[in-house]
């Protein structure tokens, strides 16, 4: 279970204003159960979760298994949606320094690497990518749902000539994910006879990480997708009930505190494998609320680092900021302090303390400290960094935002502002 604590807003909340908005809260939320509210055309991400396709699974997992037995490497090709929700998954899952043993000295699996192209549009990296996959077996996973963003087309584009001249059996080793019929990569699917999956035309990009979008790089990465599916079906489950449901609960606090003024939402995480979680949140939040000149803004923080670089703002800045602690304490390990007989550091008082003991220190110090500055604090406490677990915070953030955009009166499943930038720079790159 994942545990949620909110007692650190409560010295900051305005209660005369708690109870109209627990019942505007609740409203909300009904209106995401029973379809009413607005992008209510929006709701595959639930819908998929109520009835799971178990053989799309299994496939999928297939899938990841042959891509992991022939590949050094999956070049996944995506952006925003298309992208942060894979990263997110198998940052969080994967060890901080994983050991590739290749196929030719074990005579065993390959150990495939995951990597990210499409993302952006810097070109020496690329470059620097293209040359690194010299000599390597090499997979593409294209993801994009309209089939036209520019920074993964752009991008396919360049590796399709690159797998076009390097192998053979390029088509077999190219895999697209996209929309079911529209667009220019499900029409170069088909042309070309890329095996493909479909992104369900009711699951917007920011919410279809457990689609295959997700589904198929977390797999082929090694990782159990099935967990992490019905880890979210299981939390989907649990948050039916208006009642102690911690996504109310969370979208409501932060909503109030939005009122009160405060305008950003700083995500905490200790250990940074949950940086990318960090990022996908950001994505969820950032574009489900930001709009009509209202929404928290998402800010991520790893610490302790960023406490030696914006532990001060936090800690003494402007009043405007909320916390949310993303941590796990289940994360463990062997690594004790040394004594040291010279005692030079001074730090023999620590001699044989657990690093995640001083850890433990570090986040419960950075929270009192922080809600003592005047910063309103929320913590989520995974039990266990797994597919589980992730699964379940997945669905939980979904939740939580789509009633938290509902409270704040706007559509929390559409994008308009992402067009402004494109329209400037298609403008500038004189597109016919
Ligand atoms: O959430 C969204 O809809 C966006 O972030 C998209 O995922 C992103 O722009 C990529 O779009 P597409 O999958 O169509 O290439």
């Amino acid at each position: 279970m994942i545990n949620f604590d909110f007692t650190g807003t409560e010295p900051f909340l305005d209660k005369t204003l708690w109870d109209g908005y627990v019942r505007r809260a609740r409203a909300a939320h009904n209106a995401l159960l029973t379809k009413t509210g607005a992008g209510k055309e929006w709701l595959g991400w639930r819908d998929m979760l109520s009835s799971p396709n178990d053989a799309l699974i299994e496939d999928l997992t297939t899938l990841g298994e042959e891509i992991a037995e022939n590949a050094d490497v999956l070049l996944c090709i995506g952006i925003g949606g298309s992208f942060l929700g894979a990263e997110a998954v198998i940052q969080a899952l994967s060890p901080y320094f994983p050991t590739p043993a290749p196929a030719a000295t074990t005579g065993g699996p390959r150990s495939v690497s995951v990597l990210f192209a499409g993302h952006h549009l810097s070109s020496s990296y690329l470059t620097e990518l293209l040359r690194h996959l010299e000599g390597k077996s090499v997979y593409v996973n294209v993801i994009s749902k309209s089939g036209t963003t520019l920074e993964p087309a752009v991008t396919f584009r360049i590796v399709r000539e690159w797998m076009e001249a390097t192998y053979t059996d390029h088509a077999k080793r190219i895999i697209a994910t996209t929309d079911h019929s529209k667009g220019a990569l499900r029409t170069l699917a088909s042309q070309k006879g890329y095996r493909n999956y479909v992104i369900p035309e009711d699951v917007g990009g920011r919410f279809s990480v457990l689609t295959p979008v997700g589904l198929l790089p977390i797999a082929a990465a090694g990782f159990d997708i099935r967990s992490l599916f019905y880890g979210a079906v299981s939390m989907m489950k649990e948050l039916e009930s208006a009642d102690d449901n911690p996504a109310i609960e969370y979208a409501l606090r932060r909503y109030l505190l939005h009122e009160q003024g405060y305008s950003t939402e700083i995500l905490s995480v200790f250990e940074p494998k949950l940086k990318g979680i960090g990022a996908w949140w950001q994505q969820l939040f950032g574009e489900s609320e930001g709009k009509e000149a209202k929404g928290l803004f998402p800010a991520v923080c790893t610490f302790t680092t960023d406490l030696h670089s914006l532990g001060q703002y936090i800690q003494a800045g402007k009043r405007n900021l909320m916390e949310t602690f993303l941590v796990s304490d289940k994360e463990r390990n062997t690594v004790l302090v040394p004594h040291d007989e010279t005692n030079l550091d001074g730090l023999n008082y620590l001699a044989q303390t657990p690093l995640h003991s001083i850890g433990e220190a570090a986040y419960q110090g950075t929270a009192k400290a922080h809600q003592q500055g005047g910063v309103p604090t929320v913590h989520i406490n995974l039990p266990s960094i797994s597919e589980e677990s992730l699964g379940r915070l997945i669905y939980f953030y979904e939740h939580a935002v789509s009633v938290g955009g509902y409270l704040l009166g706007v559509n929390p499943f559409d994008q308009p502002g992402v067009e402004a930038y494109k329209q400037e720079m298609f403008a500038l790159l004189g597109r016919p």
